[in-house]
């Protein structure tokens, strides 16, 4: 963080480590507050770090307050307490894919691990999903809708060109909440959990629903057989709320983006020229477009070689500042792109087989949604448990990817 002129800011990596987030973010006024003031919250950042006393005032308050927004103090921490998930209904085997592209259930469960996958039909939607997903996030936390301080939307495929988060807390009740969407591709999950994490500490939010959610099946070549037997829809939510400093539930974290490799996996937006709208003497008035987007468009050796190499040194740098070995982890919990990625990097970590969470035999890859899902079964199964210590790491389109260590409940 550049330094505003009297602001003293640790440096970055004290700032990690702590879990402090930058101050002075979230309400315009505090942009003009004058530079004492930034002081004092710098001690009151410090204050609530090292000692619980101010924090547990807070936290007590905000419990017994009717309005659910905290007073804005950094340095608290933050938990998952509760997650969901939901599916489409209509299933596509791969066997259902041997009839319309040149492959087999062998081809692909062998290169892959797949073998099912979920597709939006009917009037199904990306919201629909989230909004079914973050029910059971919030049921699970026993919050109830006018709880909850902010919504974040992590999907490359909102219903509206303009997002779907606003849409998706309107239909969730979250009456109390704001709402935005993330684009990250598969990242987005990590990246919208890290930046719920920022809002609780930074910014005194006490409940905020982090949804990853895709419906990555509109935008798939179905005469494409290296791409179209990789991708299902579906969403999964998390309910991130704040703790305790001592409770704090991310241990760790790293981010990464490279828009080089961009030309690797993209769906790129097309403009169309249509005519040109004439005055009534001939000279042109303007060029109108319309626009889409082509269907995936990826070279999936580049991917793969991308995920296996950046993926482990993620998540051992998560590793590194939440102070743990790969022993000290209870689950690894990749983005469910393929199975053999999954593998080489659970064997790059020294992570045996039976810690790692992998369901993307049933549902593929469902981009922003595969980490929230998978962690729903997990969790719902009894595999996962409270206390139990998570590696998840997302990776994908831009490029981009990034880890978390995080602890349920
Ligand atoms: N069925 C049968 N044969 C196929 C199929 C198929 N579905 N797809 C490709 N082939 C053929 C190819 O034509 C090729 O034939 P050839 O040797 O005669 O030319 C052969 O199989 C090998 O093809 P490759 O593309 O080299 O196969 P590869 O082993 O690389 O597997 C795959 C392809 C599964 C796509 C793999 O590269 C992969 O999983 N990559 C990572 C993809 C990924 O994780 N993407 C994440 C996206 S995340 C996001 O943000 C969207």
């Amino acid at each position: 963080m550049a330094n505003a002129p009297g602001l003293v800011s640790p440096p970055a990596s004290c700032f990690r480590m702590r879990n402090l987030a930058p101050l002075g973010l979230f309400r315009p006024r505090l942009f003009v507050a004058a530079r004492n003031v930034r002081r004092t919250r710098l001690w009151c950042c410090a204050a609530a770090v090292d000692g619980g006393v101010e924090e547990d005032h807070v936290l007590k308050a905000a419990a017994t307050s009717s309005n659910p927004r905290l007073p804005r103090v950094v340095g608290m921490g933050s938990k998952l307490v509760g997650c969901g998930s939901a599916v489409p209904k209509l299933l596509i085997s791969n066997d259902d894919l041997a009839q319309i592209v040149e492959t087999s259930d062998e081809w692909i469960s062998v290169r892959t691990g797949i073998r099912n996958r979920r597709v939006l039909t009917g009037g199904e939607t990306v919201g629909g999903l989230a909004v079914e997903a973050a029910k059971g996030a919030l049921e699970m936390a026993q919050v109830e809708p006018d709880h909850v301080n902010l919504v974040i939307m992590c999907t490359s495929t909102p219903d509206d060109l303009f997002g779907c988060g606003a849409q998706v807390q309107r239909d969730l009740g979250c009456k109390n909440a704001w709402a935005f969407d993330a684009t990250a591709a598969c990242s987005g999950f990590v990246v919208g959990l890290i930046t719920a994490t920022r809002f609780i500490k930074g910014g005194g939010f006490q409940n905020v629903l982090v949804i990853g959610a895709d419906g990555l099946s509109r935008y798939v070549d179905w005469t494409d057989r290296g791409t179209c037997i990789l991708f299902g829809d579906a969403a999964g939510a998390v309910l991130v709320q704040a703790c305790s400093g001592d409770e704090d539930g991310l241990l760790g974290f790293d981010l990464h983006s490279d828009g080089h490799g961009q030309k690797h996996l993209n769906a790129i937006a097309k403009d169309e020229e249509t005519e040109l709208i004439s005055s009534n003497n001939g000279a042109p008035l303007f060029p109108p477009k319309r626009s889409s987007f082509s269907c995936i468009q990826m070279n999936g050796k580049e991917v793969f070689r991308f995920a296996v190499r950046c993926v482990p040194e993620s998540i051992e740098a998560a590793l590194e500042e939440a102070g743990l070995a790969s022993s000290g982890i209870d689950w690894l919990l990749l983005h469910q792109a393929n199975q053999r990625i999954v593998d080489a990097v659970a064997t790059r970590l020294q992570m045996s087989p039976d810690k790692v969470i992998s369901n993307l035999a049933n549902y593929g890859n469902t981009s922003a949604a595969s980490i929230p899902l998978a962690l729903d079964e997990a969790v719902r199964s009894g595999k996962v448990q409270a206390g139990n210590t998570i590696a998840a790491a997302g990776f994908g389109a831009g490029l981009t990817w990034g880890s978390a260590i995080v602890r349920w409940k």
